[in-house]
């Protein structure tokens, strides 16, 4: 299956999956095309070094979300994807992509969804005191975080954690 990675920044995820495929954990499963908005993300430079082919753009040189979202359609439909995963992908997918990709578009994200959906899933968790989490991936729908869960992975949180050490227990759960 042919994968679009969508990432803004580490790419810590694009990388697992790169793993994964590299140690023959997701069989005819390729990342064929990188997406993201942001030049100066980390998570491209870990793309060139693996030899994938990227599309980057920068959401404020278009007049609007659809004109960006066309391009990246084309993209897709250039490198022949099957599906997309947002592996840190800080923007809400609109219309022009999901009218295509909705049920081949999924998203992971650094909470027990419906809890703490947004941008700071890890932190929003932390701050709120709860004594558990986790990751979900789920599809990806028009809401932010929503749409049907298709796996969920838990871990408890400890009295003496930190955020730093919550932060790298999730990203080690994701990548797991
Ligand atoms: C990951 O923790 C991912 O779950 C989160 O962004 C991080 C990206 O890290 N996604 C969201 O918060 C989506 N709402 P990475 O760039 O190292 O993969």
């Amino acid at each position: 299956m042919r994968l679009a990675v969508f990432a803004s920044g580490r790419g810590s995820n694009m990388l697992a999956i790169a793993n994964a495929i590299e140690e023959g954990r997701l069989p005819g499963v390729s990342i064929d095309l990188v997406v993201c908005d942001k030049p100066s993300a980390p998570v491209l430079k870990k793309a060139q070094e693996l030899k994938l082919n990227t599309f980057v753009f920068e959401a404020k040189k278009f007049r609007k979300k659809s004109d960006y979202e066309s391009e990246i359609l084309k993209q897709l439909e250039q490198s022949r994807i099957q599906m997309v995963v947002l592996a840190g992908f800080m923007r809400i997918i609109g219309p022009t992509l999901l009218k295509v990709w909705e049920g081949r578009m999924i998203n992971l994200h650094p909470s027990l969804l419906p809890e703490f959906p947004g941008k700071d899933g890890i932190g929003d968790a932390f701050r709120a005191g709860v004594r558990e989490t986790g990751v979900t991936v789920h599809f990806v729908d028009a809401g932010v975080d929503t749409g049907p869960i298709i796996a969920q992975e838990s871990l408890m949180i400890d009295p003496a954690e930190t955020l730093d050490s919550l932060e790298e227990k999730i990203h080690l759960l994701e990548h797991f």
